[in-house]
């Protein structure tokens, strides 16, 4: 399979993630029980995902979407994220952020250090997929599904460079 410049084998199969979602979204049901949580799902990514997921969910909870969007300021080299979506109130929420993969995690940081002064009751992250060889900041990450090497997948809401996310199947990329 092959998008733009890049050869892609199959990884993890529909039936795998299929599989994987039960499992946490028993724990889930479990674990959340009584509290109410809210489901704030990183776009674009994790669109796939979360839809799966959160029709697993038996509890009464609450899904929405934000996005982080970085650009660049005229005045100064760095790159700035802004957070965008967030429409509802965290005071006091258990809040489970769900995103398709975490890599440096720094998109991870920069959310939980803008939901640090929200008064949020919990913060808890779920990640379909996380990169721990290419993590540099620690984060607790409550719900893994698959613990993956340090290559770019695609699939299943993963894209490359646009392309790939509507992929029944992960698949990673042929070195
Ligand atoms: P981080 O901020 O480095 O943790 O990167 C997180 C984001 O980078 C994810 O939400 C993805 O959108 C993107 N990303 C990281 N690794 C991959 C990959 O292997 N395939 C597709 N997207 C990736």
């Amino acid at each position: 399979m092959q998008i733009h410049d890049q050869k892609f084998e199959i990884f993890i199969s529909s039936e795998q993630i299929r599989k994987k979602i039960n499992e946490i979204a028993l724990r889930i049901n479990r674990d959340y029980a009584d509290a109410n949580p809210l489901f704030l799902s990183i776009l674009n990514g994790a669109f796939i995902f979360t839809a799966d997921l959160f029709r697993e969910i038996i509890i009464p909870a609450e899904v929405s979407f934000i996005k982080l969007k970085s650009y660049r300021r005229m005045e100064t080299s760095g790159k700035v994220k802004e957070l965008l979506g967030l429409e509802h109130n965290i005071f006091n929420r258990n809040i489970v952020i769900v995103e398709d993969i975490v890599d440096t995690g720094k998109t991870l940081n920069h959310i939980l250090d803008e939901f640090a002064e929200l008064g949020a009751k919990s913060i808890e992250i779920l990640t379909l997929l996380h990169k721990p060889d290419a993590t540099i900041n620690h984060i607790n990450l409550k719900y893994v599904g698959f613990e993956i090497p340090n290559d770019f997948v695609v699939g299943y809401g993963l894209d490359y460079d646009g392309y790939g996310r509507n992929l029944k199947d992960l698949y990673k990329v042929v070195n």
